[in-house]
């Protein structure tokens, strides 16, 4: 049995596998940021997660990969108690989500292009209803630390619904940061930035998770920002886990130069025992 043979878990159990030392003390684990055990969430005849298990470790950034409707959003708001599972466990810092997520509300946040503020209310305003939501004592310095931190000063005072989806975007940020959470969720934090915006963005949310200490789940189909920004990816497809394991890891064992072509590889069907060549390959060439 070769070296990388005896590494690597076995599939299915992998993801738990990976994080042992973590697992040992699964249900009371306060500084675990999150550990999630059996998630599933059925909606009518769609199967959105279907028992997926994993830990994130401290100060760890994850991504969640997979293609349109692979499960990443739904899995995202289960963890956030927003979507309440049909079975399984989230546990953010210990709590339960679907029970007691007010006790750890102050310590996560999370930013999604898709969540829109109130439209009508200024971003200033915006940003001061969340700052009270999270107890935050010193709003206004705070705001304006944030805001110029990531360059909206010059917006705080303009109707949030007039903003471009850029603009938009920073401001959702903005939000997200507001309590210095030392759990960040992000569902596609770039998805409407030009380039450089984009690549401006990761340079922050690198920044600020090096600065805070935070653990990162990011939801990302930017291939590069996934290389950038996250040490493991986890893949899901049909809200199953596909893969779960460090960036270079996967690279090396599917034999390629970027996290795309792995992606890819994955999602037409390249199993891990297969990369490996420890299985005949489910499609012969022909
Ligand atoms: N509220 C809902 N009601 C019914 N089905 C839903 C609901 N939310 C999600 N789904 C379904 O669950 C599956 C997973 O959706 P989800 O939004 O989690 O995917 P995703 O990985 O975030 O995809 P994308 O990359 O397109 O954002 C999809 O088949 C979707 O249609
Ligand atoms: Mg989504």
């Amino acid at each position: 049995m070769g070296e990388a043979a005896i590494i690597r878990p076995k599939r299915g159990t992998q993801a738990l596998a990976m994080h042992e030392r973590v697992n040992e003390s699964w249900e009371s684990a306060e500084t675990i940021p999150v550990a999630v055990r059996d998630l599933t969430k059925v909606y009518g005849t769609v199967t959105a997660v279907d028992r997926i298990s994993f830990t994130l470790a401290p100060r760890s950034t994850v991504a969640l990969l997979g293609g349109n409707g692979a499960g990443k959003t739904t899995t995202i708001a289960m963890l956030l108690g927003l979507v309440v599972p049909t079975s399984g466990e989230v546990r953010v810092f210990g709590a339960d989500m679907s029970r007691n997520r007010y006790q750890v509300a102050e310590r996560l946040n999370f930013q999604s292009p898709y969540v829109d503020l109130p439209m009508r209310l200024t971003v200033r305003q915006n940003l001061t209803v969340y700052a009270g939501l999270y107890g935050i004592a010193n709003a206004i310095e705070r705001i304006a630390f944030i805001a110029e931190d990531l360059q909206i000063t010059a917006l705080l005072d303009r109707p949030t619904g007039k903003l471009s989806a850029g603009q938009k975007t920073r401001v959702g940020l903005a939000k997200a940061l507001l309590n210095a959470p030392e759990l960040l969720l992000l569902d596609e934090p770039t998805a409407s930035l030009d380039p450089d915006t984009a690549d401006w963005i990761r340079q922050k949310l690198k920044e600020y998770a090096d600065a805070r200490d935070a653990t990162i789940l990011l939801a990302s189909h930017n291939m590069a920002e996934v290389e950038r920004l996250a040490d493991r990816v986890i893949l899901l497809d049909s809200g199953r886990i596909l893969e779960d394991e460090a960036s270079d890891v996967l690279l090396e064992t599917y034999g390629r130069e970027a996290l795309e072509d792995v992606f890819l590889d994955v999602v037409r069907g390249r199993s891990w025992r297969e990369a490996r060549g420890d299985a005949a390959p489910a499609r012969r060439a022909s």
